[in-house]
C-alpha cells in the first residue's frame, strides 16, 4: 500500500501533462486510455473537457484520500492533439499521435446507464464486453446478443453475466445502443432485416472493417451512428480504436461509446477520412510489429541467445518502449537520441537500421496497406 505521499509522487508525471487538456473543437483529434484504477476513474470520469485546473484538483483529492491499492500503473493525464499538428498533410501524423494517457470517462452514473446489445457475438463483440463488464463502465446484465450459429457464443456471452436473447431483433429491441459486430459482408443484409425495427431513439455503432458510414446510413435509414475501428490489440486490452460520429450522433453518444472503447484500450476521434489511413496504420499495424518482433528475437537468437529469453526481450522491449513514449509524451527521435551514446552499440544498430531502408520500409507500409484499403472499399 502507498502512502499518500507517495501516490502524489506517482501521479505528478500524468499531472503535469494534464496541462494541455483542452476543450475539443473541430478539427482537433482528441486521445484518450485505458480504463484506469477504479479511483483514478471515478475521480477523472466527471471532469473530461474541463479545464485542466479543475481536472487536477477533482483528480487529486480522492486518490491522495483513497485506501484503495497502487494507482500508479494507472494513466491518467489527456491530451488533446493541436490543430497545428492535426493539419499537417501526411500519414506520418498518425504516428506522431504517440498518445499520452489522458481521463477516461468514469462508469456511467446509474441515471446515465444504458443496454448494449451486440448483433454479432464474435470475438471482437467478446473482447469488448469483457472489458466494460470488467472495468465497471456498464453490469454485466445490461449487456446482451443473441449467438448466431455456435453455442460456444453463447457460453462465452453468458459466462459474462451477459443476457443471451433468441434473435437479433430481440437485441435490437432491448437495447439503447447497438453494436454491430458481425463480420463485414454480412452487415448489409442485418441492416437492411432489421431497418424496421429501428429508430433514431437508438444509437448504432459499427465495429465493420471498412463499411463506409453513407452505406450504414443507407441500409439502416438511421443517422444517430458512430463508426469504429479497433484493432486486434483489444483481446488484450490494449486496442487503438479510432471513431467518427454521423451527423446525427450527439455528445452523449460520443461519451458512452468513448467509455465503451476505452475498457478496451485507447481511443481518438476523427473524421472519416482518416479511416482508411487509420486502417492502415492501427488496423494493421500490429502485423508489422509481430513481424519486427519475430526478427528481432531471430536476431538474439543469431547472437547466441536462447529461443525462449530471445522473444522474451524482444517483445518487452517493443512493450517497454512503446509505453515510454505513450508515458512520458516525449518524441520517439529524442528518446532514441537519449540512448545513442557516441561510438556506442545503439548507434551501431541505428545505423544497421538506416542502411536496411528501416523507416522508409516502414513508412512505405503504412501507405501500400491505405492504398490497398482505399482499393478495397471501392469495390
Ligand atoms: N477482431 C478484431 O480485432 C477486429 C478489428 C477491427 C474490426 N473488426 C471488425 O469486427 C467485426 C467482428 O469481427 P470478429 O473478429 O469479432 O469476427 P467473428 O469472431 O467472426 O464474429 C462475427 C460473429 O458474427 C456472427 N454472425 C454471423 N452472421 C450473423 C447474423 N446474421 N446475425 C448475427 N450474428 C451473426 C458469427 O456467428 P457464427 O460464427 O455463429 O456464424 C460470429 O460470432 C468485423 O466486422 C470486423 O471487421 C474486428
Amino acid at each position: 500500500m502507498l502512502t499518500h505521499e507517495q501516490r502524489f509522487l506517482c501521479l505528478l508525471p500524468s499531472l503535469r501533462r494534464m496541462k494541455s487538456v483542452t476543450d475539443h473543437t473541430p478539427g482537433e483529434a482528441r486521445v484518450e486510455t485505458n480504463v484506469p484504477h477504479a479511483s483514478c476513474r471515478q475521480a477523472l470520469g466527471p471532469s473530461v473537457g474541463t479545464k485542466p485546473q479543475q481536472i487536477q484538483r477533482k483528480a487529486l483529492q480522492p486518490l491522495l484520500h483513497s485506501e484503495s491499492s497502487d494507482p500508479c500503473q494507472q494513466q491518467l493525464s489527456c491530451q488533446t492533439i493541436s490543430s497545428r499538428r492535426a493539419a499537417r498533410p501526411s500519414l506520418l501524423r498518425f504516428l506522431a499521435m504517440a498518445a499520452p494517457p489522458q481521463p477516461t470517462p468514469a462508469p456511467l452514473a446509474a441515471d446515465a446507464a444504458f443496454r448494449l446489445g451486440f448483433l454479432g457475438a464474435g470475438n471482437l463483440a467478446e473482447s469488448i464486453a469483457r472489458g466494460v463488464a470488467a472495468s465497471g463502465v456498464l453490469p454485466a446484465s445490461a449487456i446482451r446478443t443473441a449467438p448466431h450459429r455456435r453455442p460456444e457464443r453463447a457460453a462465452a456471452f453468458a459466462s459474462l453475466g451477459a443476457r443471451i436473447l433468441d434473435s437479433n431483433a430481440q437485441v435490437v429491441h432491448d437495447s439503447d445502443v447497438i453494436v454491430i459486430s458481425v463480420k463485414p459482408q454480412i452487415v448489409k443484409q442485418v441492416l437492411v432485416e432489421l431497418k424496421p425495427l429501428l429508430s433514431e431513439e437508438k444509437l448504432l455503432v459499427s465495429i465493420a472493417a471498412g463499411i463506409k458510414m453513407k452505406d450504414l446510413q443507407d441500409w439502416s435509414g438511421q443517422r444517430r451512428i458512430i463508426r469504429v475501428m479497433p484493432n486486434t490489440p483489444s483481446a488484450v486490452g490494449q486496442a487503438a480504436s479510432v471513431m467518427c460520429l454521423g451527423e446525427m450522433a450527439t455528445e452523449k453518444d460520443e461519451d458512452r461509446v468513448k467509455s465503451l472503447f476505452s475498457a478496451i484500450g485507447k481511443v481518438w476521434t476523427a473524421e472519416e477520412k482518416y479511416f482508411d489511413a487509420v486502417t492502415g496504420l492501427s488496423g494493421s499495424g500490429p502485423a508489422y510489429i509481430f513481424l519486427a518482433i519475430e526478427a528481432m528475437a531471430d536476431g538474439g537468437v543469431a547472437a547466441g541467445l536462447p529461443r525462449d529469453l530471445a522473444l522474451g526481450l524482444a517483445s518487452q522491449t517493443v512493450f517497454g518502449a512503446a509505453t515510454m513514449v505513450s508515458e512520458t509524451g516525449k518524441h520517439p527521435g529524442q528518446l532514441k537520441d537519449q540512448v545513442t551514446s557516441p561510438a556506442g552499440t545503439t548507434i551501431a544498430g541505428v545505423h544497421e537500421l538506416e542502411k536496411g531502408s528501416f523507416r522508409g520500409t516502414l513508412i512505405n507500409a503504412v501507405v501500400a496497406a491505405t492504398t490497398r484499403c482505399r482499393e478495397l472499399s471501392k469495390n
